[in-house]
């Protein structure tokens, strides 16, 4: 048997992705459905979690569900969602995110701006993946969580609710990795790079600064998550970070050289 053939336990498996609606959590999502993986959309916005759903491989596979993750009651009504629809989710990917605005700079941006920013990141994410892995401690089943992070989770982005949210959430897959680790739980970060779907709205000038060469695609990023997800493939992994950039970390002020 290919060690890539199976992935996933399609009878077992079963996700939940925040942020499905749009950008990187859609294509994860929709990847998923297309290992299989029954799998749970969560949004903010209805008419992009039955788009996405439509849209994927697998409409049949895809649980829609819409709520404002700011609020700790959705967070829970998500959780009990899932467990009705899905039953044990062994799966989770954390990719939902508030807008990032240029306006919203350290002496601009509001009180609400910040505490919806912390909110969806951070507290959603950390209340998501808490009661996710109790359910899975206590069914003594392994599971993989994957968090969406930031390279501005180490350097600033002129948007500092951003930066600070990101950061918070750098080191609680530091915490739950080394928690749940016990338990067959993992917990790894994916890092994008300049990555052209809603949430960043991208200057293709930036291109120049990336040894590949161009901005990523949301697609990018999906075979990088499905196989840090899979226990079949990623199974010794935890506590760690993929960054997926086309090696825009790489950059500093020093040109590359040309050697050919
Ligand atoms: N795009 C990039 O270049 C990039 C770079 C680094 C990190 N990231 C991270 O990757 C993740 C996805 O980014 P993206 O560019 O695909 O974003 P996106 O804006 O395209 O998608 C985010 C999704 O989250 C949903 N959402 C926002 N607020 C919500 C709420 N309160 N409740 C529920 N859902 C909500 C949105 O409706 C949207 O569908 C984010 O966590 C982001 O910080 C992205």
């Amino acid at each position: 048997m290919s060690l890539f053939s199976t992935p996933f336990s399609p009878d077992r498996d079963a996700a939940v992705v925040t942020g499905a609606g749009n950008g990187i959590g859609r294509a994860i999502a929709q990847a998923l459905v297309g290992e299989g993986v029954r799998t749970l959309f969560a949004d903010v916005r209805e008419d992009a979690v039955k788009a996405a759903i439509a849209a994927s491989a697998r409409p049949d596979l895809g649980v829609p569900w819409v709520g404002d993750l700011a609020e700790a009651s959705a967070c829970d009504a998500l959780l009990q969602h899932a467990q009705s629809t899905l039953g044990l989710v062994t799966h989770f990917v954390h990719s939902a995110s508030p807008p990032r605005r240029e306006v919203d700079h350290a002496l601009a941006v509001d009180e609400d701006t910040w505490r919806r920013m912390r909110a969806v990141n951070v507290d959603a994410g950390f209340h998501l993946a808490r009661g996710l892995a109790r359910s899975l401690i206590q069914a003594k089943t392994p599971g993989s969580f994957l968090i969406l992070t930031s390279l501005h989770a180490e350097t600033p982005r002129n948007l500092p609710h951003y930066s600070t949210s990101k950061a918070a959430l750098a080191m609680m897959v530091k915490e739950l990795a080394k928690s749940l680790g016990r338990y067959g739980i993992r917990v790894n970060a994916l890092v994008p790079g300049a990555i052209a779907a809603g949430g960043f709205v991208a200057d293709p000038a930036l291109a120049r600064h990336i040894p590949l060469g161009r901005l990523g695609k949301s697609d990018d990023l999906a075979p990088m998550a499905l196989t840090v997800l899979s226990n079949q493939l990623s199974g010794y992994v935890t506590g760690a970070a993929f960054v997926v950039d086309g090696g825009l970390a790489l950059t500093n002020w020093f040109e590359p050289p040309i050697v050919d």
